[in-house]
């Protein structure tokens, strides 16, 4: 048996049973994907340095890692009761929640889902936050809380330098989203100014939060070990509970506050070339082909909106081998290969099923040997992914020492992915094999959380919420 932390855990999957010759190829092109235990050390150290450097005031260099204080400093009390509303921007459906707490029942909520344009989200800023106190405002309207007063948690999922619980300055979009002139503006200010055109809304924004931290918040409503939030969607970031002391550029007060949640932005990570040592040439190549360039290193490595497009580039290099034979009228253009078919391939047992989707992609004189390659570079990818945020969650692991974790996960590569789950906890057993953890599904983290984190906020001291 192979010592090596890859062959070891997940070996199995990847034995190939194609003729010896085109086995070799495809072993050679996807090699580098399966990390070997010197790359993961190294990932491993790298992380965490640049949490270290992250959290200094005056770093010796600057960290890949943005390491935002969230001022959240607590987990919900269980006797929070009340009306909330949250919003959840981040991906391409906005979606307007309230949130009926009470300690005596389940949560209730009633969630409105609004389909963000491409002319808004590559639009003016303006026009966004226009959109979103129009769909709040249509919202309120439909369900006649008109002229109510409630408190609002506005889930934000891009990275930003929060000021205060309620104060986020965008550093830079991501995803699907390039608005001008909104990029070191004061987010929950823009959102204030455009619900200010609407007489009829009082609404209060308490708190901007993002996706991670959401889901987090969400994780402790279902579970009160929470302390690390995940997102494996589109994008990937994570929070977690950092201990106030080693948060060396938080100048405010902060007396009595012994915890705090930290958004790691680990997207970002990598963006100042410490991971160009492990990078590909089909990492390089998709980064060229997304809309925000030379940005989001360790996001596009394996998350939802771009694991399809690691997989496409690797098939067409095999198509330029010939050890693919598909078609060849098809050109790059013609054709996508998206997440929902990373999981839909390794969903299949049945390789002629495989075949059969491929087929139905124009590939029409693809063979089941190349539903076999398609399958096994889906796995690949998906290893070093999976892999990838295990190192991550694992050195967060080792430096919360606390005895048991549990980690509260959202988002669709986690929900859809066939594999991730079980590929990440047998990666996080193995490089944190002392410590007692558990992943748990958090559904819709990103939304109810900010609703969350707005009843949470609303029992608080907002005197140490700031920066
Ligand atoms: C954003 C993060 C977010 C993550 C998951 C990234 O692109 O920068 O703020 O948490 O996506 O949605």
């Amino acid at each position: 048996m192979s010592k090596e932390i890859v062959y070891r855990n997940v070996g199995e999957d990847l034995c190939l049973s194609i003729p010896k010759e085109n086995a070799k190829i495809v072993t050679f092109v996807t090699g580098e994907f399966l990390l070997t235990d010197a790359v993961i050390h190294r990932i491993s150290a790298v992380f965490e340095e640049e949490m270290v450097l992250g959290l200094k005031i005056q770093p010796e260099r600057q960290s890949s890692l943005q390491m935002a204080n969230t001022f959240i400093p607590k987990h919900l009390s269980g006797n929070e009761k009340g009306q909330y509303l949250a919003l959840d921007l981040g991906g391409t459906n906005f979606r307007v929640i309230l949130l009926k707490l009470d300690p005596s029942s389940d949560l209730d909520c009633v969630v409105k889902y609004y389909i963000v344009p491409e002319e808004v989200r590559l639009g003016e800023g303006e026009l966004l936050f226009k959109f979103l106190a129009d769909c709040i405002f249509s919202f309120l309207d439909e369900f006649n809380l008109l002229g109510q007063n409630l408190p609002l948690g506005f889930c934000f999922s891009f990275p930003m330098i929060q000021t205060g619980i309620d104060e986020g300055i965008l550093v830079t979009w991501t995803k699907t989203f390039k608005c001008k002139n909104v990029v070191g503006h004061e987010v929950v200010q823009m959102l204030k100014s455009a619900l200010a055109k609407h007489k009829d809304v009082d609404v209060e924004v308490v708190a901007v939060i993002n996706d991670a931290t959401g889901t987090m918040m969400m994780g402790s409503y279902l579970d009160k070990r929470s302390a690390i939030g995940l997102i494996l969607g589109t994008g990937c970031n994570a929070s977690y509970f950092e201990r106030v002391e080693r948060i060396e550029k938080w100048k405010g007060k902060h007396t009595g506050i012994d915890e705090v949640v930290v958004d790691i932005e680990w997207g970002a990570f990598g963006d100042n070339g410490v991971l160009d040592f492990m990078k590909t040439e089909f990492d390089e190549l998709v980064d060229h082909g997304s809309l925000l360039v030379k940005s989001f290193t360790f996001e596009k490595l394996f998350a939802g909106k771009y694991i399809g497009e690691l997989v496409k580039q690797i098939l067409l290099k095999l198509i330029e081998r010939k050890v693919l034979v598909f078609n060849s009228k098809l050109t790059s253009n013609d054709w996508t290969f998206t997440a929902a078919d990373v999981s839909n391939t390794l969903d299949e047992p049945d390789l002629h099923k495989i075949l059969e989707s491929l087929r139905s992609k124009g590939f029409v004189s693809a063979s089941v040997h190349d539903a076999e390659i398609v399958h096994h570079v889906c796995t690949v990818v998906s290893i070093r992914g999976s892999l990838l945020v295990s190192i991550c969650l694992a050195s967060l692991l080792r430096r919360m020492n606390k005895d048991d974790v549990t980690i509260a996960v959202d988002g669709s590569l986690f929900k859809l992915h066939p594999k991730y789950k079980k590929y990440m906890e047998l990666f996080i057993r193995e490089l944190a094999p002392n410590k007692k953890f558990q992943l748990i599904l958090a559904e819709d983290g990103s939304g109810k959380g900010a609703g969350l984190v707005a009843a949470v906020v609303t029992s608080l001291d907002k005197s140490v919420l700031h920066a």
